[in-house]
């Protein structure tokens, strides 16, 4: 069984999306305290696009999550992998993902965040399965919503895999 990726969003989509979302945040957090929290792995392409897409100055820290084991499935227990390197009391804090799916993740990351008293949290996806989702997440800043296909690439993996695609694909075996 072989696996063949068939593309979703181009590159150029892709940039022309985040470029927009860019400039948004940028009007909307002029003169605040903007960390930007890239939440590894899967969002380190998006994040990286987007703090060059944002013209105001930030503070960039890192949270490792795991909530997928090596399947295609959520394993619904989300484990906190690596800890941001700072404390984000009274700053406004932007949750940056890769994709909000069942809504856990970030669920869980907002009740983490909030006991550490930010000034705000606020969260930027860059794709939305709202058919898979089991918790109501508020998505500050949205790429694109998706239909309920796995996706990979511009960050996203399979087992790990397809990360480095420039560009969003679904897997497809064939
Ligand atoms: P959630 O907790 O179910 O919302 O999903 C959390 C994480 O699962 C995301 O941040 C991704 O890392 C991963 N994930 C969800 N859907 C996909 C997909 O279609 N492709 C790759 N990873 C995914
Ligand atoms: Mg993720």
């Amino acid at each position: 069984m072989s696996e063949r990726i068939n593309v979703m969003l181009s590159q150029e989509t892709i940039a022309a999306r985040v470029r927009e979302l860019g400039a948004q945040i940028t009007r909307e957090y002029a003169d605040r305290a903007l960390v930007l929290v890239c939440v590894l792995k899967g969002s380190f392409v998006f994040a990286s696009d987007l703090a060059r897409a944002i013209d105001l100055p930030m503070r960039i820290d890192f949270l490792g999550v795991r909530s997928y084991g090596e399947g295609t499935e959520s394993s619904g227990v989300v484990q906190i992998t690596q800890d941001l390197s700072r404390p984000i009391a009274l700053e406004d804090v932007l949750i940056v993902e890769d994709i909000v799916d069942t809504g856990l993740t970030i669920a869980h990351l907002m009740d983490l965040f909030r006991t550490r008293q930010p000034r705000s949290v606020k969260v930027a996806s860059l794709l939305h399965k709202p058919a898979r989702s089991k918790v109501e997440v508020k998505i500050d800043y949205l790429g694109f919503t998706i239909e309920d296909k796995f996706v990979v690439g511009y960050g996203l993996d399979f087992a790990e895999k397809y990360r480095n695609l420039p560009y969003i694909g679904v897997v497809e075996r064939t």
